[in-house]
């Protein structure tokens, strides 16, 4: 190895290490290097567990202590309004790079997710965009912010990585086909505000505006993507984004369901909380989630499957559904990360290992899956 390239690599894993990305000035080259020699690879903490029962409710989290500040030239947003808004109040790291397990604890601490809601997003995203050797991911595009990659097809790509957990229909964002799929797209979210006009209890986003515009995202989609992908697992993060913000981005002292305009426009356009938010009174974890999305889907069911052109849906019903959980499991498991990382060897095996361990810890006890093994036991 180059001596250049042992010194990036030393300064990634130093920066890992220190949780508050300490300034790394001052060390010495010996120091650095020893701790290359001790460390091998970034420490992977195990996952936070459940936020302790005396602060587990009702809260103030636009606070002091998390004032909201806009995104900074070098600093990194992506496609999810959540993680972004976690971000411009520093209950994530204001770079927009994190640990998963930062991310778990921010999700729980900012919005209230259950422990185990709040892991099996994180693991999936990070085994699909994270960089496994530094415990690194960004929550937008690609950057060497999060170290020096695994070998290829590993995508290392962050959140903005396209036909991953990114993908086509959402709701405040184009197709990639049409360009940037993770950029926030005014002209979609004012489709947003309009079926909460139209479906909506008052005006809100509540659960039958939310089942017209899913339905909706797919048709236009299927109508005007050439390249659309609908399936196993953007199937299930489509759905349940929908869910999410009638459910998360609601005040929790009204906690009703029924998401007004205005904080939906602060959540999604201003990346910001709105004043005073408290977040949900209890963690909010795939009890309350899945019915709600399962109500969208018996409202208007759907076949998994890819346009060949336009207007020319393909199904592919031999896909996991998006009711079948533990098959959207497996398919992460055993197809999609092994996609990236066909024939991982040594440390990077052993990361991966871990980290498909903790997604499977996160779905096991409510979903009784079976866990998979694609790299052996
Ligand atoms: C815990 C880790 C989380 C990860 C890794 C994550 C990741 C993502 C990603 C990759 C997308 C883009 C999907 C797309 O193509 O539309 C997304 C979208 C979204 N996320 Fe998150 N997310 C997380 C948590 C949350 C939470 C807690 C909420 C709560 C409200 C949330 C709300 C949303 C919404 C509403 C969208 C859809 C945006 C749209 O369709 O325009 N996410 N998220």
């Amino acid at each position: 190895m180059k001596f250049s390239t042992i010194i990036l690599v030393a300064l990634v894993r130093l920066a890992v290490a220190m949780p508050a990305y300490d300034s790394l000035v001052g060390l010495s080259e010996r120091e650095i290097n020893e701790f290359v020699g001790r460390n091998g690879v970034a420490p992977i903490p195990n996952p936070p567990g459940p936020l302790p029962a005396y602060d587990n409710g009702l809260k103030l989290v636009n606070d002091p202590a998390h004032p909201f500040m806009t995104q900074q030239p070098n600093e990194l947003r992506g496609p999810c309004p959540a993680l972004n808004t976690l971000a411009n109040h520093g209950y994530l790291p204001r770079s927009g790079v994190a640990r998963p397990d930062q991310i778990v604890t921010a999700v729980m601490e900012g919005l209230n997710l259950g422990n185990d809601f709040a892991k099996f997003l994180t693991y999936q995203a990070f085994l699909m965009n994270g960089n496994p050797l530094t415990n690194l991911m960004s929550i937008g595009m690609k950057t060497n912010m999060t170290g020096q990659d695994p070998p290829k097809p590993a995508l290392v790509g962050g959140l903005s990585q396209h036909g991953t957990f990114e993908g086509d229909t959402s709701m405040s964002r184009i197709d990639a086909f049409f360009g940037d799929g993770a950029a926030f797209n005014q002209t979609r979210f004012n489709d947003f505000l309009a079926f909460a006009s139209k479906f909506g209890v008052n005006g809100t986003y509540d659960i039958n505006a939310a089942s017209e515009f899913r339905f909706e995202r797919l048709q236009d989609s299927i109508a005007t993507n050439p390249q659309l992908v609908f399936t196993s697992p953007r199937i299930l993060s489509a759905y349940s984004e929908a869910v999410f913000p009638l459910v998360y981005f609601v005040d929790g002292r009204l906690n009703n369901r029924q998401l007004t305009q205005d904080a939906a426009t602060s959540f999604f356009f201003d990346q910001r909380m709105p004043a005073d938010f408290h977040r949900q009174p209890a963690p909010v974890s795939f009890e309350v989630i899945e019915p709600l999305t399962g109500k969208l889907f018996s409202d208007h069911p759907f076949v998994p499957g890819v346009n060949q052109g336009v207007n020319n849906y393909i199904e592919m019903p031999n896909t996991p559904a998006v009711s079948d959980f533990c098959g959207i499991y497996e398919d992460i498991a055993l197809r999609v990360v092994p996609g990236q990382y066909p024939k991982p060897t040594g440390q990077l095996r052993d990361a991966l290992m871990k980290n498909l361990g903790f997604l499977f810890g996160a779905v096991v006890f409510q979903h009784n899956c079976t866990q998979v093994f694609p790299y052996g036991k």
